[in-house]
């Protein structure tokens, strides 16, 4: 079912599909193309699955996912997968990934913020055996949700 996915790096001209698809994932808490863009430049590490079997010329993009990568730490800037290409394993793809390439770059620990309500990203997180470690109140501006700060040990 996965045969025609690949993971490769994110480009910038993937940036216009990918602001569409934060829209249509986050809503009012969606990444405009520009704080995009400040990701990239920053030199933070993009990746995305793309599906070649789309029947146009140029691939989809069916998930997405940034880590920033410190000395002996990594954190988990951003991770979405199109509604259409969820339970498929693509978040795990994109995690499987970016877990290896901390640890390869040296990382010890892995860090995140998931909104509180967020059952799907929590139950993939528990998964990898992320634990919280605290709570930031009103975290997410639109609706003032809490994120819980999570945590993993590489
Ligand atoms: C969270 C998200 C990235 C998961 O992507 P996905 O590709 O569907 O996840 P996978 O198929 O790789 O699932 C891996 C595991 O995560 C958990 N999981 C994923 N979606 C789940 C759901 N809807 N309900 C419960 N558990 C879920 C399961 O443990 C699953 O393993 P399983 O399928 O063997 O049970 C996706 O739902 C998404 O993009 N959500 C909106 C954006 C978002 O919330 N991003 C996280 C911000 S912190």
């Amino acid at each position: 079912m996965n045969e025609h996915l690949r993971i490769d790096r994110l480009r910038w001209w993937h940036l216009p599909e990918v602001a569409r698809m934060e829209t249509a994932i986050f809503g009012p808490e969606a990444w405009s193309e520009g704080i995009l863009w400040t990701e990239l430049s920053a030199g933070n590490d993009y990746r995305a699955v793309f599906d070649d079997d789309t029947g146009r010329d140029d691939a989809a993009i069916a998930g997405y996912m940034g880590i920033a990568l410190g000395d002996t730490e990594a954190w988990i800037n951003n991770i979405a997968v199109d509604a259409a290409y969820r339970r498929r394993g693509i978040a795990r793809m994109l995690m499987d990934d970016a877990l290896a390439r901390s640890r390869a770059a040296g990382a010890k620990a892995v860090y995140l913020e998931v909104a509180v309500d967020n059952v799907p990203a929590q139950r993939l997180y528990d998964a990898y055996g992320f634990y919280g470690i605290g709570v930031r109140k009103n975290y997410y501006q639109h609706t003032g949700t809490d994120a819980a700060v999570m945590r993993m040990d590489l």
